[in-house]
């Protein structure tokens, strides 16, 4: 794959090397039982098995459950969501789908949960900001995850709108611009960096991630011929104030990490 730019070949590196290391973005589901899925997701199952089985998992995104209601038979496109998490949870629930990343072995993932489980699962290996190999208008659902490691969020919104069927939703995070970069420093969250748009790469790992503009993420969406239906701050899920110091759950309770934001493609 011919990368459009450098940010996307130092992302593909970056989330190979999570791949090698194992990084909880990369285990795919495979203990997944769907009768649990059914009742998990109609929110009427929150025995504490099953919440101890997936609520920590809240880190891979799965929400919100209304999303996942009424999959049979429907086109479903996770996009920059390879690593076999949610491309299982909406092939067991018998959703068509389609996953999308940069990431070879995060595809792979994807491959694995759907043999392992048991349904047909379509894996490309593509930028969020070219779609050009998935036909026009043949989604009746795009779960994107964060278009952080996107410089120009726009852009893929351009490609979501053109994929999906009039009237199918998008579904996408993105981690709270002012919030995105702040470093753990001992005893609490500083920024360190003004408020501009990229960061990267890290010494750590080479990642490339974009705090995008908050009138791009919103107005960008309605450019794109996407009507916003609703917005849910995940401040309201990450409830875990007493997370291990420094740790990714211990930042997002108390940054409020990021939000969700669904969307509507309008006729044309
Ligand atoms: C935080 S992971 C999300 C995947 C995982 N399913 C989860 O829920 O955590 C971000 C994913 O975005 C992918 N990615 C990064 N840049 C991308 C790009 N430009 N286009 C498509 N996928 C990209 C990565 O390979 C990685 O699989």
């Amino acid at each position: 794959m011919e990368h459009i730019d450098e940010v996307a070949a130092a992302n593909e590196r970056k989330w190979e090397r999570e791949v090698q290391k194992g990084g909880g973005h990369t285990i795919p589901f495979l203990d997944l039982d769907v009768e649990e899925l059914r009742r998990f997701v109609r929110g009427d199952a929150r025995e504490d098995r099953l919440v101890g089985r997936l609520e920590p998992r809240r880190y891979v995104s799965i929400g919100p459950l209304s999303l996942f209601t009424d999959l049979e038979g429907k086109d479903v496109l996770c996009l920059s969501a390879g690593g076999g998490q949610q491309s299982a949870v909406f092939g067991l629930l018998g959703a068509r789908v389609t996953v999308v990343d940069i990431a070879q072995g995060q595809l792979e993932a994807d491959r694995e949960a759907a043999a392992h489980h048991g349904y047909d699962v379509t894996t490309v290996h593509a930028d969020m900001r070219d779609l050009s190999s998935l036909r026009p208008e043949s989604m009746d659902l795009v779960y994107g995850m964060t278009p952080c490691w996107a410089p120009d969020i726009r852009a893929v919104y351009a490609q979501v709108a053109r994929v999906l069927r009039v009237g199918g939703v998008y579904r996408t995070d993105v981690g709270k611009p002012g919030l995105h970069f702040v470093e753990w420093d001992g005893s609490g969250y500083r920024i360190t960096k003004p408020y501009c748009e990229s960061r990267g790469p890290y010494d750590d790992d080479g990642g490339v991630e974009t705090r995008h503009y908050m009138d791009d993420i919103f107005n960008g969406l309605l450019d794109a011929g996407l009507s916003l239906v609703q917005v849910i701050d995940g401040a309201r899920w990450r409830q875990l104030p007493d997370a291990p110091p420094g740790s990714y759950h211990r930042m997002g309770a108390w940054t409020g990490g990021g939000f969700e934001i669904i969307a509507r493609r309008a006729a044309s």
